[in-house]
C-alpha cells in the first residue's frame, strides 16, 4: 500500500478506492457537514465500498465543533455498530478534519481515520498534521489529542468550489508557512494575487505549502519545539477570532490569522529585529486583500485575557513564535503586557480602524 500520508490526487475517486481495497476495516462511516454533502460526498458514493457507508453530517461553521456534536457523534458510532477495527473518513473543511480527528481519536481509545479536506484552509493545514480537537468554553481548540490520520486526500477539484473569503482564508496559513520557510517560497507566495482566480498557480503553491508543514511536523510531531513554528501569527489571531465570535461576528479563521501576523510580526520587528521593510510589505499585501477586524481599544483587555489561554504559554507567561527574519523562526519569545497591547494598536493603525 502507498505509505504516503498526504496524496495530492488527479483524480480522488479512482485513488482512494484503490487505497481503501488495500486498507483493512470492518466498517466505513463518513462525516460530513451540511455543505460537504451535497458537493463533495456525490463523488464518494460512486466508490463501492463507500455507496452504503453511513453518513453523519454536521451542520456548517465552526460553532458546531463542540463537544455537544462529539457527544452525538460517539452515539453515531456506538449505535450503527462501530468497532475499533472502524474507518472514519472526515470530509470537509477544518472544522470537519479537527472534529472528526477528535471523535476518531477518542471512540473505543482510537479508530482509524482519513482526512478529505475540502477547503484551502484543511488541505494546507487543518487536516495535515495530526492536530484534532474542539473549543471548549469560549476557547479554539481547547480540548483535543495529536492523532495522525492514515492518510490525507487533497484533492484540488474541490477547491474550485470554494468562494472567495474562503479562498483568502486558507491563503493565510499558506503567507505563514513562506515566512517560517525562506525568501523563496515567500517570493512565490506574494506573487500570488487571490483576485486573479489563477488556481493553477494556487495548485503548485499548495503542494509546496503542505511540504512544508509536512517536514516541520515529521520532526516534531507533538509541538516540543520547532513545531511552534506553525504558530506565527496564532497568538493574537487566536484572540481576535475568540472574541469575533462573542461579538457575533465571527472571523474565519485564516482572516483572523491574517490579522494576527500583522501583530506579531510588528513584536518580531520589535524583539527580533525582523526588518522594518518586509513588515512593511506584508502589512500592505494582508491590507489589499484582508477585510479588517473592527474593534476597538476597550476589546484590549479581553483579547490580552484569551492570549493568556494559549497553548504555548509556560508558568503564567504568554509566549510567542517570531521571527528574526524571514525563514529565521525564533520559537517560546515573552513579550511583556505593553509590547502585546502596542502590537494591537499597531494592527489598527495599519488599517485605520
Ligand atoms: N496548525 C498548526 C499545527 O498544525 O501545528
Amino acid at each position: 500500500m502507498d505509505k504516503r500520508k498526504v496524496v495530492i490526487c488527479k483524480d480522488l475517486k479512482v485513488e482512494l478506492e484503490a487505497y481503501l481495497k488495500a486498507l483493512k476495516f470492518d466498517k466505513v462511516f463518513i462525516l460530513t457537514d451540511e455543505n460537504t454533502l451535497k458537493d463533495c460526498y456525490p463523488v464518494l458514493k460512486e466508490i463501492s465500498l463507500l455507496s452504503s457507508a453511513p453518513v453523519f453530517t454536521v451542520g456548517a461553521g465552526d460553532t458546531h465543533k463542540n463537544i455537544d456534536e462529539v457527544s452525538r457523534l460517539w452515539t453515531c458510532l456506538c449505535e450503527s455498530g462501530a468497532s475499533r477495527n472502524s474507518l472514519l473518513i472526515n470530509l470537509g473543511g477544518g472544522m470537519i478534519t479537527d472534529m472528526g480527528g477528535f471523535v476518531g481519536a477518542t471512540f473505543k481509545r482510537g479508530i482509524q481515520t482519513i482526512n478529505i479536506p475540502t477547503t484551502l484552509m484543511a488541505s494546507v493545514d487543518a487536516a495535515v498534521g495530526g492536530k484534532t480537537g474542539i473549543n471548549f468554553n469560549g476557547l479554539k481548540n481547547e480540548i483535543g489529542s495529536f492523532y495522525p490520520p492514515l492518510c490525507v486526500f487533497i484533492y484540488n477539484k474541490f477547491l474550485r468550489t470554494l468562494d472567495h473569503a474562503n479562498i483568502l482564508s486558507g491563503y493565510a496559513e499558506m503567507i505563514k508557512h513562506a515566512l517560517i520557510s525562506s525568501k523563496e517560497v515567500y517570493a512565490d507566495v506574494f506573487s500570488f494575487e487571490p483576485d486573479s482566480g489563477d488556481l493553477n498557480q494556487l495548485d503548485t503553491l499548495v503542494a509546496q505549502s503542505v511540504a512544508i508543514k509536512e517536514r516541520i511536523v515529521e520532526e516534531d510531531p507533538k509541538e516540543r519545539g520547532i513545531r511552534k513554528a506553525l504558530n506565527l501569527g496564532h497568538t493574537i489571531g487566536h484572540a481576535y477570532e475568540s472574541l469575533s465570535f462573542k461579538k457575533n461576528s465571527p472571523l474565519l479563521h485564516g482572516h483572523a490569522v491574517a490579522a494576527g501576523l500583522i501583530g506579531e510580526l510588528y513584536l518580531s520587528h520589535k524583539a527580533c529585529g525582523f526588518p522594518m521593510s518586509e513588515l512593511s510589505q506584508i502589512v500592505y499585501y494582508i491590507k489589499t486583500y484582508y477585510p479588517p477586524f473592527i474593534h476597538d481599544c476597550d476589546d484590549y483587555e479581553s483579547l490580552y485575557e484569551l492570549m493568556t489561554h494559549d497553548k504555548k504559554n509556560e508558568g503564567g507567561v504568554i509566549n510567542f513564535t517570531l521571527l528574526s527574519a524571514i525563514g529565521e523562526v525564533q520559537i517560546n519569545q515573552s513579550v511583556d503586557k505593553q509590547q502585546i497591547l502596542g502590537a494591537l494598536d499597531f494592527y489598527r493603525e495599519s488599517f485605520g480602524i
